[in-house]
């Protein structure tokens, strides 16, 4: 049933291109300029006249959120707060009727997520699930959502449950942005090509597996690791640590770029490997200069770049390249390669990728 793979995580990071081709299909239409998800269209004047939009999740699927954050902000303009769950829901918030509550969550059972969406509802927001079990109890409870078609997801480390959560938000805010005329029609079109293209990149991406695995294979003894990034890279890095630290037991932390110089610069030395999503776009330059401040204190680059790039593969000590795409759609590639690299560190230190220690699928308990 693992499909000929050694394990059902490195089946599901394969399987990547073909759920996200199942999270869009009959959604969207490059040729015919349109995306039309039919758990928002019917709600689409709420959901788009929102007050503002809080979106609530908890682990892997708060940081699609993140990437949410951006997108709703960006492409619909829409006021957005994220919330762990856990803490909306024990802080006495303030909800009102006018207010889009959206879960995101992939076992559609996560306890906190599932309690928080009960106190929304009793203060009359209007619920919408992001959701990959169907029939679960968090679909049971929002007024309306959408289905992220990943289809079942064993490994507990969660890999395309997460890339389909975000390119279904991203849909989600398209729908929005051109309801509200904030997207340019040119931009809408462009997000269109692209997000059917992405399965056949993530397909080339994923090439790059032997190569990764030699990565792997130079810090698998690491016992600390950072993550860096910045804007919708900025919640990858923190995806990325996650990934490390619950399959391989390294410590690690994503941070923003920009504040490592706050604080956590002080940890890079010459055993320091630090992660960095460093792709084309406008804040290339920026990510530069922060690779630059780890190299002068003799910290390890592992860099994701766009390929073709040669400033970044100057100055780093491994560069993984990813196939150009819109900056918005970069999440869902620079991802990947943050999942094999964590794969393999772990499968290296003999770890039981699948089911890591004190870690449950679905976690029904508070
Ligand atoms: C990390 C992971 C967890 C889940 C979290 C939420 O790889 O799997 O952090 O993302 O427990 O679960 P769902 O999405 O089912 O609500």
């Amino acid at each position: 049933e693992k499909g000929g793979y050694e394990h059902f995580m490195l089946k599901e990071i394969y399987e990547q291109p073909r759920a996200i081709h199942d999270s869009f299909r009959g959604r969207l239409n490059a040729k015919e300029g349109w995306v039309s998800l039919g758990g928002v269209k019917p709600y689409i004047k709420e959901i788009a006249n929102a007050d503002r939009i809080v979106i609530i999740a908890c682990g892997t699927s708060w940081h699609a959120a993140l990437v949410a954050e951006y997108y709703f902000e960006d492409l619909a303009r829409i006021p957005v707060e994220v919330e762990y769950a856990s803490e909306f829901r024990y802080r006495n918030p303030i909800i009102r009727k006018g207010d889009v509550v959206i879960a995101i969550s992939q076992s559609g059972e996560t306890a906190d997520t599932l309690a928080a969406l009960k106190m929304a509802k009793e203060n009359g927001a209007f619920l919408f699930g992001i959701v990959n079990v169907v029939g679960s109890s968090i679909s049971r409870i929002t007024d309306s959502g959408s289905y992220t078609h990943a289809g079942p997801e064993i490994g507990v480390a969660s890999t395309k449950a997460f890339t389909t959560q975000v390119t279904l938000l991203a849909m989600m805010a398209m729908m929005l942005g051109k309801e509200r005329n904030t997207i340019a029609p040119k931009r809408f079109q462009k997000l269109l090509d692209e997000m059917e293209a992405l399965p056949d990149k993530i397909e080339t991406l994923l090439e790059s597996n032997d190569y990764i695995e030699t990565i792997a294979a130079q810090y698998k003894d690491a016992t600390n690791a950072l993550y860096l990034g910045r804007g919708t890279a900025f919640p990858i890095a923190l995806e990325g640590a996650l990934k490390l630290k619950e399959i391989s037991y390294i410590h690690a932390e994503g941070y923003p770029a920009a504040e490592m110089k706050h604080g956590p610069i002080a940890l890079i030395d010459e055993n320091m490997p630090v992660f960095v999503i460093a792709t084309e776009g406008e804040n290339y330059e920026k990510v530069v200069s922060n690779i630059q401040e780890v190299k002068a204190r003799k910290g390890k680059i592992i860099a994701i770049v766009t390929k073709g790039d040669t400033e970044v593969k100057a100055i780093a000590d491994h560069t993984i390249s990813i196939p150009s795409t819109d900056e918005v759609l970069v999440p869902i590639l620079a991802t990947i390669p943050f999942q094999l690299l964590s794969y393999h560190i772990a499968v290296m230190r003999g770890c039981n990728v699948d089911q890591p220690r004190n870690l449950a699928k679905s976690v029904t308990v508070e």
